[in-house]
């Protein structure tokens, strides 16, 4: 199964796709996830890359589709995958048909108001990416992952302006996404509001699993 989460910052992409990876036997690629892993080398892309992200914009399309062209060639990838954030633009949405077709694409629908209310609550593990909120998804421990015990950290493009900034260019570059899969017969809207629980049986049900 090939499938592309679509939606705007904080609606739960990454907390369905972590769930996901056991219902659809597939590997959870996330291009926020490749691009901070390529932060952590502290190389010039690094650099580059870190600048892009902590001012809430993207980064530019030939690098990004590279890396994803790159990391769908490995051999996990060939019996599918759950692609989380890619593509963010029409232009990476038609070079991703030239070298992968997707079965569905999954558009996560939601308020501003709740992507604010997620995002600012939200800790990340350090050491292993594991997500987490202040009020509706608590570690055991305030301040270490259940996981692994990593240290919880704040995003940097996780304060208020760049949420802000993020969701602006969402509605930019990104919603005429939706146009483009309808046209396709690929999309599905699913009402990502409400508990985790609720949101990924919604989720099944897309994929007509119960
Ligand atoms: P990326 O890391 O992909 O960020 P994003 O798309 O903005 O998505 P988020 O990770 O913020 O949110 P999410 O929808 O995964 O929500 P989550 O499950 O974590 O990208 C970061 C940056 O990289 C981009 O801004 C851009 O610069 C760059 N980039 C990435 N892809 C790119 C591309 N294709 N092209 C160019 N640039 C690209 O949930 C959020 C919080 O809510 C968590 O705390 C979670 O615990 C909580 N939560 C989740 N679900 C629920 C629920 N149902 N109820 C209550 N709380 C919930």
């Amino acid at each position: 199964m090939k499938l592309i989460f679509l939606g705007p910052p904080g609606a739960g992409k990454g907390t369905v796709a972590a769930q996901g990876v056991a219902i659809c036997q597939v590997p959870h690629i996330s291009t926020g996830a490749i691009f901070r892993s390529v932060i952590a080398t502290m190389s010039p892309l690094g650099d580059k890359v870190k600048t892009i992200i902590e001012a809430g914009k993207l980064v530019d399309d030939e690098t990004t589709v590279r890396l994803v062209k790159e990391r769908l060639a490995q051999a996990d990838a060939q019996k599918g995958y759950i692609l989380d954030g890619f593509p963010r633009t029409i232009f990476q949405a038609e070079a991703l048909a030239g070298f992968s077709a997707v079965d569905r694409v999954i558009n996560f629908d939601i308020p501003d108001a709740t992507v604010l209310e997620r995002l600012l609550g939200r800790r990340v593990c350090r050491k292993c990416g594991t997500n987490f909120h202040i009020s509706f998804n608590k570690p055991k421990q305030a301040g270490s992952c259940d996981a692994c015990g990593g240290e919880l950290f704040i995003r940097e493009d996780d304060q208020e302006g760049a949420i802000r900034k993020r969701l602006e260019v969402y509605r930019l570059q990104t919603l005429p996404l939706i146009a483009y899969y309808q046209h396709q017969g690929l999309l599905v809207t699913i009402d990502a509001q409400g508990s985790v629980d609720a949101v990924m049986d919604r989720f099944k049900q897309t994929l007509g699993i119960q």
